[in-house]
């Protein structure tokens, strides 16, 4: 069973991670506005995997015998100045993110609730990996500069990213 303060953290997480989606999904529609579909692409992708992050909590405090509640998502920005803005903001976000996610470690620690420390340690891994690939993608975007050839050839390459399996990652 899920201490009440638990829970409520759990909840807030369900929250911050559908705003990381929502806020994703307006990257995406601010890319597709200027033309750079393969950005839109990677961005999509994004979205798709912060939805699943929120399935896994709302499903992880239903599994616990909590109660999931759900609250109002802010609304994202909608416009950036540049592509390199959007992987600035990205970046400062999945900060963000790791900090709500290792706040939540510590709040499990200190109820003593050993299987959600456990359950936890999977987003623990995961903003790792989130921060070094929204990381590479911010430094290739600085090294190009004002190089419009070299921001058609990334948008390429991220136009090769393939969304995640909901099927099989949410389980
Ligand atoms: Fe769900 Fe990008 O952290």
């Amino acid at each position: 069973m899920l201490s009440e303060r638990m829970q409520k953290a759990l909840n807030g997480q369900v929250n911050a991670e559908l705003y990381s989606s929502y806020l994703y999904l307006s990257m995406n529609a601010y890319f597709k506005s200027v033309n750079l579909d393969g950005f839109a692409n990677w961005m999509n992708s994004q979205a798709q995997e912060e939805l699943m992050h929120a399935m896994k909590f709302y499903e992880f405090i239903n599994q616990r015998g909590g109660r999931s509640l759900l609250a109002a998502i802010e609304t994202p920005p909608a416009q950036w100045d540049s592509p390199l803005a959007v992987f600035e903001d990205t970046l400062k976000h999945e900060q963000k993110v790791t900090g709500l996610i290792n706040g939540l470690v510590e709040i499990a620690m200190e109820e003593r609730d050993h299987a959600t420390q456990i359950f936890l340690q999977w987003f623990v891994t995961e903003q790792v990996e989130e921060e070094e690939s929204v990381g590479n993608v911010l430094e290739q975007l600085k090294l190009l500069g004002d190089a419009k050839q070299g921001l058609f050839m990334m948008d390429r390459e991220l136009a090769t990213r393939q969304a995640p399996d909901m099927s099989v990652e949410s389980e």
